[in-house]
């Protein structure tokens, strides 16, 4: 008989470590060595190493760039001229530049290199690629607000040596443009708000032929990185030379900067130049697929916006920088005192950014507020707005990698319904295809995809599958036949079809720079070629950084050759955007005449992506800290002009316990994009799988997102007319209040008054809310009262509540009857919840189409301003008529509001026992009944109409 041993305190302590081991979660991280840092990347360094240099010499350095002032010109409210780059050597480089006013109030500086231009360079390696700088980002990104400033015109009273520029409204703004050193200034009401070149680094590597040198160089100029450079093993040719460009933005006054997703990052950027709680690397945007990515981090990720807001009290200006290769952003806040011994108040911090990228033009927007709505719209006017997305997109997705079989679709389907929690849509991976070729089904594991849309089809819900951009390189699977005959691949620097590893092995790339991939991409789309795909199928575009599994920085090689023989460095961050630009026209219209607004879900973006998709965070991991991340980043797409974002609801790597996994539902329901997602190696954890308390717990969290859809519909319609973030941060809404500028873990939702304040912590059962501002804010569930501007209200957050108040002043729509998905809840009745301010006002709006078409742009639409007023409580019209209103408004006519709640109400309403309602064409007024119900305990009191039963789409009074 073998003797047991006695267990050792060694032994005991090993088995805890693994025992320990089996229940924490590894923290995974990303693997550094796979990415570049900027001493890393040639340009980036060359170009910190000239800021050093800068900086160094301090006083004594001054940038080799002057304006000629024989070559200005201004007409049209353009000014243009020739920029004079003087090298070390006393070479003189010129570099037009256009300087355009705008009407909106923009204004556009490009700044170009004419031998280039011209072509007088000479390619390396044979090379045939385009000799320009690229210069075609503005065709993917823009799509208006660039007329011309009418009222632009010179300012005669410039001092010598200077061109001074006003336009902008009532000619307010100024540009101020130094010649020698050049430096561009830009004011508002006679006050700098940004300054370009004030820190002389403005760098436009210009062209130059490869000199062989012998033995050592006497250069001083480090040249080791000008024509090859290697990294991860893989070398880049470099057949144009070293190229890059770079500018030093200051927003003189400002703290605060927020923008240039995608970073897992604070809202308000930070520092990068060490120190503490700094960042040693610029902000990188160089679109890639990082493995599981870290947080607090510059690094880069899947998508890139360069549009950065800088902030301080009461004024908002921000820039814009076009360019579509990899770009690096330095941030530096400096202190300055007009008085050096005077503290506090007088001492102001000077942000100063320094934009650098690998290729192309300087193609810089400057916009000068004041406020951040004026400058979501501008900028909006110029990449576009967020399309109105039909509404089951607003409502819960239901992901995983992977539903195994269309039997599987169905029963989770199925169950869904038996636990009585809604949802809109299930989503299909990678592995729905037959040997991941696009546009086909596995056989054995998908026998019947028409069956199962069908079942789908009967509650209204809707299919995602993925389509990615790597098309098989298999000869008898007819896309990648097609891809090769039609010629529309990517092609590596030798022209040849680029060759890739990616989930289906060796694969190639469509290139969508190509006009003619797109009536091939369509085509594709059709019923007839993706057979066994319904009208309730939609699209989710991944991998489309692109993802290559054996590329340099796991993406495509800088020297690969796209369509206009631009390399793949001129164009890699719009590579995502061309993508779902074809994608989006393909789905317009998969059969004839039937046109709907595409849905698709994009992981790669660059600015205007936002107008044919919505996007994600990509693969995070199932941990209490990427929860929290999730709130900042999702804030962020949404102040850089992206709003319909989200992460991944549970966390996409790892399982999450029941307690993180139903905090991550109550936040995912403030995402605009609303989505569960899962690795396919995690346990399956659809909310009905999940025991209880947390399955109701969960099921709360998403009905009362589907209560709350008209507010959500309502805040996407305002986001496709003017830009405006869906979800918005303290600063965004109370611009004059310094203490809520860094906050980004509260939210409000639209102009609805909610603001949200998920927990993202573990064993939390408290919160506290920042409030801003002077008037009431009420619990949502219960109206107990917070009050108090400035300061952290502490609100109760046990497991099964979602700390959310409503702000005195407001009105807002939803629908309180649960239905299976939001399409069946149509032509349900509404309640409206009502608050009042400080002045026993209220105001709020409800924005409502068909969903689905584009019918809403003939009138098809229902549009309402509500206000509450003295004792009226009244609905009026905000839509303008089209030849399809009537129709709409007939087949919406049952449509009622059901309930009023109010609030807070007036004490006087305690002796009332009905309202009056009087309807637009009604012949008279009517009687609703109104209960009065009173609270203590710190909670508000509140009043009920009940069935008022008035017609939404009418016009109508209630008085009290
Ligand atoms: C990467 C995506 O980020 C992830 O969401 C997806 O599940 C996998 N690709 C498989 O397609």
């Amino acid at each position: 008989m073998a003797r047991s041993r006695p267990v050792s305190s060694w032994t005991l302590f090993l088995s805890l470590v693994v025992l320990i081991g089996c229940i924490i979660v590894p923290g995974l991280t990303v693997k550094h060595e796979n990415f570049k840092t900027c001493a890393q990347s040639g340009f980036c360094k060359r170009n910190r190493a000239l800021a050093d240099d800068a900086s160094a010499q301090g006083a004594s350095w001054s940038s080799p760039y002057e304006l000629d002032p024989s070559s200005v010109l201004f007409k049209d409210g353009q000014l243009t001229g020739i920029l004079i780059k003087t090298t070390t050597n006393n070479e003189k480089f010129r570099l037009p530049v256009i300087l355009s006013l705008l009407e909106s109030g923009a204004a556009r500086l490009v700044v170009d290199e004419e031998k280039r231009m011209k072509g007088e360079i000479e390619l390396r390696h044979n090379s045939k690629i385009n000799k320009k700088r690229y210069d075609e980002s503005e065709q993917w990104v823009l799509v208006g607000g660039l007329e011309a400033s009418k009222s632009a015109a010179l300012n005669a009273d410039a001092e010598a040596g200077f061109t001074k520029v006003q336009y902008g409204p009532d000619n307010k703004f100024q540009a101020v443009i130094r010649h020698a050193p050049f430096e561009i200034e830009f004011q508002r009401d006679g006050e700098t708000h940004v300054q370009l070149n004030h820190q002389g680094l403005l760098n436009m590597e210009h062209w130059r032929p490869k000199v062989e040198k012998e033995g050592e160089s006497e250069s001083a100029e480090d040249e080791s990185t000008w024509w090859e450079e290697s990294f991860g093993g893989n070398t880049d040719s470099k057949p144009r030379g070293p190229e890059s460009v770079a500018l030093d933005v200051t927003f003189p006054g400002y703290n605060h900067v927020f923008g240039i997703p995608e970073h897992a990052d604070s809202l308000s950027l930070r520092e990068t130049r060490g120190g503490p709680g700094n960042h040693e690397n610029p902000y990188r945007m160089y679109n890639s697929d990082v493995f599981e990515y870290e947080l607090n981090s510059p690094m880069t990720l899947y998508g890139a916006i360069p549009f950065m807001q800088a902030h301080r009290k009461n004024s908002t200006v921000g820039v814009f920088w076009l360019n579509a290769a990899e770009t690096w952003v330095d941030i530096v806040k400096k202190s300055t005192s007009s008085n050096p011994l005077s503290l506090g108040s007088k001492s102001k911090t000077d942000t100063q950014t320094h934009w650098i990228s690998e290729s192309g033009q300087i193609d810089l927007f400057i916009f000068l507020g004041p406020t951040p709505q004026e400058i979501s719209k501008t900028y909006g006017q110029l990449t576009g707005y967020t399309q109105l997305p039909q509404h089951f997109a607003i409502a819960y997705h239901q992901c995983r990698w992977n539903y195994i079989t269309d039997e599987d679709v169905k029963d989770v389907d199925s169950k869904f319904d038996k636990h009585q929690i809604p949802y809109d849509v299930i989503w299909l991976d990678v592995d729905y295809t037959d040997d991941r070729k696009y546009f086909t089904w596995e056989p054995l594991s998908f026998p019947n995809p028409k069956g199962m849309q069908e079942q789908l089809a009967d509650s209204e819900r809707k299919l995602v599958v993925l389509i990615d951009p790597h098309i098989k390189n298999k000869n008898d699977y007819f896309v990648s036949q097609e891809l090769k005959s039609k010629g529309l691949a990517v092609l590596n620097k030798d022209g040849e079809i680029y060759d890739g590893w990616c989930w289906p092995g060796s694969s190639n790339w469509v290139d969508c720079f190509n006009p003619a991939a797109i009536p091939w991409w369509k085509s594709l789309h059709k019923y007839d070629k993706f057979q066994g795909s319904l009208s309730n199928l939609f699209i989710w575009n991944d991998m489309s950084e692109p993802s290559v599994f054996n590329g340099p920085e796991t993406t495509m090689p800088k020297d690969n050759i796209h369509y206009g023989d631009w390399e793949h460095r001129d164009v890699h961050n719009v590579n995502g955007l061309t993508l779902v630009n074809a994608t989006y026209q393909a789905l317009l219209e998969r059969k004839k005449g039937e046109i709907r607004r595409p849905f698709i879900l994009t992981r790669s973006y660059y600015a205007g992506a936002q107008r044919y998709a919505a996007m994600w965070t990509g693969d995070n991991q199932a941990t209490w800290d990427h929860l929290a991340m999730s709130l900042p980043m999702v804030l962020t797409n949404g102040i850089a002009g992206y709003p319909f974002a989200g992460a991944d609801v549970g966390g996409f790597f790892h399982n999450p316990d029941k307690e993180l996994l139903s905090r991550w539902y109550q936040a995912g329901i403030w995402y605009p994009f609303f989505r569960a997602h899962a690795h396919i190696d995690t346990r399956r954890r659809e909310p009905y799988l999940i025991s209880e308390p947390h399955r109701t717990i969960i099921s709360q969290a998403v009905r009362l997102r589907y209560q709350l859809l008209p507010a959500w519909y309502t805040a996407f319609h305002e986001a496709s007319l003017n830009g405006m973030p869906i979800v918005r941060p303290q600063y965004y809404m109370f611009p004059e209040d310094e203490q809520g500028f860094a906050i980004d873990d509260q939210l409000y939702l639209g102009n609805t008054g909610l603001l949200a304040k998920p927990v993202v912590t573990e064993n939390t059962f408290t919160t506290d809310i920042y409030i801003s501002d002077d008037e009431k804010y009420y619990d949502y569930f219960d109206f107990t009262v917070y009050q108090g501007a400035g300061k952290r209200h502490t609100v109760p957050a046990p497991e099964d509540k979602i700390p959310l108040l409503i702000q005195g002043g407001h009105i807002v729509p939803r629908r309180d009857r649960p239905r299976r998905s939001s399409a069946l809840m149509r032509w349900d009745p509404y309640t409206l919840i009502l608050t009042l301010n400080k002045n026993g006002e209220a105001d709020g709006t409800l924005y409502f189409d068909d969903g689905e078409t584009f019918d809403y742009e003939r009138g098809a639409y229902i549009h309402r301003q509500f206000r509450f007023r003295g004792s009226t409580l009244s609905s009026e019209d905000l839509g303008t008529k089209g030849p399809k209103t009537a129709e709409y408004l007939k087949t919406t006519a049952g449509v009622t509001v059901e309930r009023v709640i109010v609030i807070d109400p007036p004490k006087s309403w305690k002796d009332k026992s009905t309202v009056t309602v009087i309807e637009d064409g009604a012949k008279t007024a009517s009687t609703a009944s109104l209960d009065y119900f009173e609270q203590n305990d710190g909670k508000a009191d509140y009043a009920v109409v009940k069935s008022p039963n008035v017609g939404i789409g009418k016009s109508w009074q209630i008085e009290f």
